[in-house]
């Protein structure tokens, strides 16, 4: 077992990576958190594959467990999910000594994260991630968020969790596309932050599963994940890094419709859409573009849009209709393990790169 600390003054919290870990480490979280009642947040698929998973793990703690099980899907992280956790908090009486732990995928992260930064004012929380991608990402940072139908992760909140226990044995089950998504994301720590890293990356095969790769790799990335939240939590700049290939993505996921393209996906195609965008800007080599464009495009799939004119293009980055600016602040590279905040990109020139990339590269992006 790996183990990492989070250190936020106040708020500092562990994460142990390993296999078969949960059993013996969860039931000590949770005697740590001295709390009578937990409340687990997780949804139909999890619950189907791995039943009540997580009460049978804590039944002999002598703590009430109350499972929560929301249907599955990005297209249900939303608001009227989210008022399903509240009613289902409030039907089992649940309260400020209550403890939420979170037993799924990046969707139900963020979704028990919100609630549990805002039931009663907030109540404290545990992820059990069980994709690659929230093992590696959204695990990890304590950012919460639903959808809102113009634009991805725009309600949310901060909220760190207490602990997180990244049980590896769960990925034995996840599907291969799920995988490959998720590696995009611990791909993207290494581009933003550690060439060692992501060499390190490119020297292994994601599949058949490797267990001692994916801990050495998720410690890795969940590291450079942590260091940049511990100097910038709330994403006062630093933390922005962490967004390359998100504005692509993000649009990508808001215009396909929640849940057809997976999170990990869309932004793999964004990273490469910034990586392209760098490239033409001289701020990466021929050389560091053919690296990281042939390490993308090995676990890319076509993603198939709505032809899009400039307008939509425009309020889908901007997540505004009315919006009076017209620019974003866009991560590129400067080499490859080194990002940075590139501000005032005017939304007119990606709208002239992404014509330009999706011409070039119609295997990654295809406009129907
Ligand atoms: N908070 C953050 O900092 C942050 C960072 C990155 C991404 N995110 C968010 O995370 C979400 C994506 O997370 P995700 O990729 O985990 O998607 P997800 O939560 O939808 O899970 C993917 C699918 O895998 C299933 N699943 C989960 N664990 C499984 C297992 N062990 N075996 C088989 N199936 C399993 C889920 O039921 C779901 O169908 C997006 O909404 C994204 O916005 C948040
Ligand atoms: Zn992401």
């Amino acid at each position: 077992m790996k183990t990492l600390k989070v250190n936020l003054p106040g708020r500092e919290y562990q994460i142990d990576i390993g296999q078969n870990i949960l059993d013996i480490q969860l039931p000590k979280a949770v005697k740590r958190n001295s709390t009578a009642h937990v409340v687990v947040v997780t949804n139909t698929t999890l619950q189907e594959l791995y039943p009540n998973f997580v009460f049978n793990l804590l039944a002999d703690s002598g703590v009430k467990v109350s499972t929560c099980v929301l249907p599955d899907g990005e297209k249900y992280k939303n608001l009227d999910t989210l008022s399903m956790v509240f009613d289902f908090l409030m039907d089992v009486c649940a309260n400020r000594k209550s403890l939420l732990i979170a037993f799924g995928g990046g969707v139900i992260g963020d979704m028990a994260g919100f609630a549990a930064s805002t039931f009663v004012r907030g109540i404290p929380f545990i992820q059990v991630p069980t994709t690659l991608l929230s093992d590696v990402d959204s695990s990890v940072g304590g950012k919460t968020a639903v959808n809102h139908p113009s634009g991805k992760n725009t309600i949310g909140t901060f909220k760190q969790p207490e602990y997180v226990c990244i049980e590896l044995s769960f990925l034995k089950t996840l599907p291969s596309r799920e995988l490959k998504a998720g590696h995009m994301e611990l791909l993207k720590h290494g581009l933003i932050q550690d060439a060692d890293f992501f060499n390190y990356t490119q020297q292994h095969s994601l599949e058949p599963l490797d267990f001692d790769y994916l801990e050495e790799a998720i410690f890795r990335s969940c590291k450079i994940k942590a260091k940049i939240v511990e100097k910038d939590e709330t994403e006062k700049g630093l933390r922005a890094n962490l967004n390359f290939g998100h504005t692509l993505g993000h649009l990508i996921e808001t215009h396909a419709g929640y849940g057809k393209y997976l999170h990990g996906e869309a932004v793999g195609a964004g990273m490469l859409f910034a990586t392209f965008v760098s490239w033409r800007r001289n701020e990466i080599t021929l050389n560091e573009w053919d690296l990281i464009s042939s390490a993308l495009t090995q676990y890319l799939m076509p993603l198939k849009l709505l032809k899009m004119d400039f307008d939509t293009f425009r309020n889908l980055i901007l997540h505004d209709k009315k919006a009076q600016k017209q620019a974003v602040n866009f991560i590129l590279l400067n080499k490859l393990g080194k990002s940075f905040i590139f501000p005032e990109m005017s939304v007119e020139i990606l709208w002239e790169e992404f014509n330009l990339f999706v011409q070039e590269y119609p295997g990654i992006i295809r406009l129907e």
